[in-house]
């Protein structure tokens, strides 16, 4: 690997090896020196922001009774996310960190997603040019998101979702073609919440106690204006983190238990999360839904898309308790002081409600793939995650190699229904790669040969993959035949270029995903 170095990425290792060493100097210097980053006395001083959960979608009336429909229209938005100053954002229905979608197992969405973004971006001039995926979706290829399925400024697509699977923490965010990065770090990302009534018969935190906490990192000039600079395509880090689109928010809890729904909705950041009592949480969903039983951790690796649900209970602290989500940081992030910390929560009263306030030791029995094991024919494929030349690849191939076959090329064909084991290996110590396989729930086996994570026992669709590291998963493939996306959710490795896809069923089987649904112009007839 090392030697595969060219001498340009070998002094971009030690540039960040030296920003790390530097650390925890405030403010590092790796952006580039002609960027006007905005003053740290600018910023808002940690938990001085109230906390909000983004609003809910309302879908539009329609005179079919099973499906839930929805108008989504991506635009610009002049946000105050800093005190006294605006940002440009583009975002869906310019809400930032949201609109969140609340649905329910059993009732079929179709979501009109509308582009509406100026024809180019503000500071960077590509065309804006959207793709939407709902990420933990098993939707069809042509509703999947596909990077090359795009939609131009002023066309729009309805999406199709099933809402067939278990309850769990889905988001949709944007997945254009090589500038993923990008339309994701404007803003557009947001969290889709799926209910079962298993899920809702539990005794666990329901309703205002259960709490979505969209965490990202951002970098602002002193305009106020987003500063996008992902060091050469290496990956891009902020120094304010933002929750729910608010810098360090500060949330008025009561003495009992939340759930907290915590997505990574970073670019390029990891976080290792700790509350400052030095307490435990207990883990009871990750990114398919909720865990066979709970698990009680006091330290959670969290890779870039994987979601996870915890519980906090606040019941032990006596009003007037302060207690810091703190992020303690993961190899090969760039830190700042300002990101050892995402938001505090305040214990300001005794609870008024104590319905849901437990914990169950079983949660779902059932939970998707947690029952999938190897047996002595499980087929394993390997995929390597490896930087050649300047470019990030997976087994030395690129999206760019699909776009070259005119998107036939595949790295994996397995049948409809067969379950196999996936390896991920990452041989460097530079960097880490969050890997996301879309379609599937898949079951963490093993990482280096030793068992998963306690918090990583249930179903999964990123897997963390550090340095160093080779994880193995285990996955059915199914329920649909088609062309599906797999790659690093470290969105700038992403874009350049390591995204691969895989052909369930046999070859040309299931729907085309560029061409079964094609986005259409605008003005679109009514819903
Ligand atoms: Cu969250 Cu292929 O994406
Ligand atoms: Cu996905
Ligand atoms: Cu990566």
């Amino acid at each position: 690997m090392v030697a595969s170095l060219n001498r340009r990425d070998v002094l971009k290792v030690g540039l960040f090896a030296g920003a790390a060493v530097a650390l925890p100097l405030e403010r590092v210097a790796i952006a580039k020196s002609t960027i006007d980053r905005i003053a740290a006395s600018k910023l808002p001083r940690p938990f001085t922001v109230p906390f909000a959960v983004p609003p809910v979608a309302t879908a539009v009336p329609t005179a079919d009774a099973t499906t839930d429909y929805y108008e989504l229209t991506m635009r610009s938005n002049q946000v105050e996310i800093l005190p006294g100053l605006k940002t440009e954002l583009w975002a869906y229905d310019g809400i930032p960190a949201g609109p969140t979608i609340v649905t329910t197992r059993g009732r079929p969405a179709v979501i009109r997603h509308i582009n509406g973004l100026p024809p180019t971006h503000p500071a960077l001039g590509y065309t804006s040019t959207t793709s939407v995926h709902l990420h933990g979706s098993a939707s069809l290829p042509e509703y999947d998101g596909y990077a090359s399925d795009v939609t131009q400024p002023g066309q729009y697509k309805d999406y199709h979702y099933p809402n067939f699977q278990d309850a769990r923490t889905l988001w949709y965010h944007d997945h254009g073609v090589h500038h993923t990065a990008e339309n994701a770090y404007m803003g557009l990302a947001a969290m889709y919440i799926l209910h079962d009534e298993l899920e809702l018969s539990l005794p666990i935190p329901h309703g205002r106690y259960d709490v979505p906490l969209v965490v990202r990192d951002a970098m602002f000039a002193s305009s106020g204006a987003l500063i996008y600079d992902d060091s050469n395509h290496s990956g891009l880090f902020g120094d304010v983190i933002l929750v729910n689109g608010r810098p360090w928010p500060r949330m008025e809890v009561e003495r009992r238990k939340y759930r907290f729904r915590v997505l990574n909705a970073s670019i390029s950041r990891g976080y290792r999360w700790k509350l400052s009592t030095g307490d435990e949480f207990t883990v009871i969903g990750t990114d398919g839904g909720l865990m066979q039983a709970p698990q009680r951790v006091t330290e959670l690796r969290h890779g870039m898309a994987e979601r996870y649900e915890i519980v906090i209970d606040f019941a032990k602290y006596p009003v007037g308790t302060r207690v810091v989500l703190q992020n303690l940081g993961v190899p090969n992030a760039v830190d700042f002081d300002t990101t050892k910390q995402a938001m505090a929560f305040d214990v300001v009263a005794d609870p008024t409600d104590l319905s849901g306030n437990a914990i169950p030791d079983v949660l779902n029995p059932k939970a998707s793939a947690m029952d999938l094991t190897p047996t002595p024919g499980t087929r394993t494929r390997r995929f390597e995650f490896i930087r050649v030349d300047g470019h990030w690849t997976i087994n030395g191939k690129t999206w760019e190699d699909v776009i070259k076959s005119d998107y036939q090329y595949v790295w994996a064909d397995p049948g409809l229904g067969d379950v196999e084991i996936w390896e991920f290996v990452n041989k460097s110590g530079g960097w880490f790669h969050p890997v996301h396989v879309h379609l599937v729930d898949y079951k963490v086996l093993d990482r280096n040969g030793k068992p998963p994570f306690a918090y990583e026992l249930g179903p999964k669709d990123v897997v963390y993959v550090g340095e160093n590291e080779t994880v193995r998963v285990i996955a059915q493939f199914g329920p649909h035949q088609g062309r599906y996306m797999m790659h690093c959710h470290n969105l700038v490795h992403e874009d350049h270029d390591m995204m691969a896809q895989f052909q369930v069923g046999p070859p040309g089987s299931g729907d085309d995903p560029i061409w079964a649904d094609v986005a259409k112009a605008m003005p679109a007839p009514a819903l």
